[in-house]
């Protein structure tokens, strides 16, 4: 009769601890991978990693700076007026940037920057630290307007500083963080161990044991202890980027478990309509738009690497762009409109065939102006546009 107690007693708490497991966020702690640091990839590939120095991915995330942060201190630039009554500041006194809440003049809400999130190409959110916890600050900055903004997802009639960051946050726009779900559901960090940027290793896993061999034997010219790119399949390849460029995924594993080579599916899923153009936000779905068009469907290579050299700034470099459209599409006598005098059609396939289309999700509102604008964003279904 014990016994049977005891094994009921068992199978409830172990019915309980699936329940459990099956309700709680995923918790992050782990054991840091045996990470390198960019630093140690420089004497073998000296020429990648000056190039990546100026990518997108490696400033966007840093430590806040003169260098890093995009908006201005200068007297006359550095306020947003709520209403009124209400005004933010942005200060810098000494080594600390601040945002201070001024309600009928009188300061009621100061926080300093802690971190700089977004490399300032077409913006950037900044959070501060209340603890081990992340928050973001009420005012960002959009870099078409060279202004600051209010932070998308805050209400624009009253200032606050409320919004938790969770670590998919930095999944998406870091190299690592060890953080830890809370059972209060608050995401808690450790602010030590952020690698800040997207380097090397975020797309190519832990490198160690690579650079550990290499310097052994340092007349070895086959890659060691690195995950090949070019034995990927496609669908593995993809991934690498999905990873971050599917929109706001819905987690199934803790931040920071996938790596390059497993599949993404097992540790996140979409969260979205693959097939609508209209729901781009600034967080882009480019694997989704990309997959849905006819270039992708059609042939049998295409990825993320057929149009982009991810080592290498090639932002805004057209007619790189299109002679790699023209890889595939060896000829466009296939458009029957003409280029506008000066434009040599074959200079720019893009805005005709992947325009910027503006976000229905993200709207702003500048400083300096009283209408929202909206985002725009490069849409990645290729196709014939009006
Ligand atoms: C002591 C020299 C050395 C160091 C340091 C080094 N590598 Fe390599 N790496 C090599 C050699 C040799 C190859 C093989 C030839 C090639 O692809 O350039 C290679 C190849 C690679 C490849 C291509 C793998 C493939 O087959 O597609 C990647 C990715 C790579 N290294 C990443 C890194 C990263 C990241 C770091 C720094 C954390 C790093 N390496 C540091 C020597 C080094
Ligand atoms: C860890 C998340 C992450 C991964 C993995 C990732 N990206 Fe990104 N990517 C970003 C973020 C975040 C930005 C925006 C950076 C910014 O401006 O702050 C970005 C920006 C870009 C841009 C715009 C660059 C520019 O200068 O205009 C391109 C193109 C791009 N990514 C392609 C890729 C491709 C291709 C892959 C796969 C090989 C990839 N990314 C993997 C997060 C990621
Ligand atoms: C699923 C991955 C993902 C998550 C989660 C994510 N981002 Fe992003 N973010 C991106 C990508 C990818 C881009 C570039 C998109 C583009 O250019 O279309 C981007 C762009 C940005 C930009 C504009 C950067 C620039 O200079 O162009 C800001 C600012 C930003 N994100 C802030 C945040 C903040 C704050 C959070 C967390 C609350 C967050 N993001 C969560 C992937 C992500
Ligand atoms: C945003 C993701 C991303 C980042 C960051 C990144 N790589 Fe790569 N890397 C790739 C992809 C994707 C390929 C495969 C390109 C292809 O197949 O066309 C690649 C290929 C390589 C290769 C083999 C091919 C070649 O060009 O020699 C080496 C070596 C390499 N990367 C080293 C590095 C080093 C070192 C850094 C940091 C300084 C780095 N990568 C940063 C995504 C990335
Ligand atoms: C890896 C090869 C490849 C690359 C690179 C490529 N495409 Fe395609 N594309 C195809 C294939 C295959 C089709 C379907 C057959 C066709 O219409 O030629 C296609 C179809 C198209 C279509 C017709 C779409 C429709 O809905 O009817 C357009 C427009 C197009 N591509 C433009 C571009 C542009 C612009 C670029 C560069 C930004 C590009 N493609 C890059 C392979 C490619
Ligand atoms: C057919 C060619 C092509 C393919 C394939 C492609 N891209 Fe792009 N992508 C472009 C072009 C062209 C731009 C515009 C570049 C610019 O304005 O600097 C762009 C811009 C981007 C941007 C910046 C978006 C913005 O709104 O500014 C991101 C992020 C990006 N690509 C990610 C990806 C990812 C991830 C993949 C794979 C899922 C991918 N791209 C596949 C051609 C391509
Ligand atoms: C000024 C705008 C414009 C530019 C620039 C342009 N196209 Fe087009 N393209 C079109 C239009 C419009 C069509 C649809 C024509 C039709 O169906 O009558 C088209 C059709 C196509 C098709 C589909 C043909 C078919 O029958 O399915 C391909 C592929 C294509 N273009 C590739 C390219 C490439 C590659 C470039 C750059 C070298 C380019 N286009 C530059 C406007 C343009």
């Amino acid at each position: 009769m014990k016994g049977l107690i005891f094994l009921l007693l068992l199978s409830f708490i172990w019915i309980g601890s699936i329940i459990c497991s099956a309700w709680r966020p995923p918790a992050v702690p782990q054991e840091m991978p045996a990470f390198a640091g960019s630093e140690a990839c420089k004497s073998c590939h000296r020429d990648i990693f000056n190039d990546t120095r100026h990518t997108a991915h490696y400033l966007s995330s840093a430590l806040p700076d003169d260098a890093h942060i995009k908006g201005s201190f200068a007297a006359g630039k550095n306020e947003f007026v709520y209403n009124q009554w209400m005004v933010l500041v942005l200060e810098k006194k000494k080594d600390l940037f601040l945002q201070t809440a001024y309600m009928n003049g009188i300061p009621t809400e100061q926080r300093a920057f802690g971190l700089v999130i977004g490399s300032g190409r077409k913006g950037q959110t900044y959070l501060y630290w209340d603890k081990n916890n992340l928050y973001q600050l009420p005012v960002s900055y959009y870099a078409p307007a060279n202004d600051w903004c209010n932070s998308p997802g805050y209400p624009l009639n009253y200032i606050r500083f409320y919004r938790p960051i969770p670590a998919t946050c930095l999944e998406c726009h870091a190299s690592y963080a060890a953080a830890q779900v809370k059972k209060d559901g608050s995401t808690s960090f450790n602010k030590k161990s952020i690698l800040y940027g997207i380097d090397c290793e975020r797309c190519h896993g832990p490198a160690a044991a690579h650079v550990a061999f290499h310097t052994q034997h340092p007349d070895e010219k086959a890659a060691n202890s690195i995950i090949s790119t070019k034995q990927l399949s496609r669908q593995q390849r993809l991934d690498a980027c999905a990873l971050c460029h599917s929109g706001l995924r819905k987690q199934l594993q803790p931040a920071f478990s996938f790596t390059v080579g497993q599949r993404l599916d097992d540790f996140s899923v979409p969260n979205y309509d693959v097939d609508t153009a209209g729901g781009l936000d600034v967080h882009g779905n480019q694997y989704g738009l990309l997959t849905a068009s006819k270039c992708f469907k059609m042939s049998a290579q295409l990825d993320c690497s057929s149009c982009h050299n991810v080592h290498i700034n090639e932002r805004h470099d057209m007619a790189t762009f299109s002679q790699r459209c023209l890889n595939c599409h060896a000829t466009h006598d296939t458009c029957t409109v003409k280029a506008s005098a000066g434009v040599m059609l074959k200079d720019n396939c893009i805005d005709c065939h992947m325009p910027q289309l503006p976000s229905k999700k993200i709207t702003l509102k500048l400083a300096s102006a009283t209408a929202v604008t909206p985002d725009l964003v490069r849409t990645h279904r290729v196709g014939i546009y009006p």
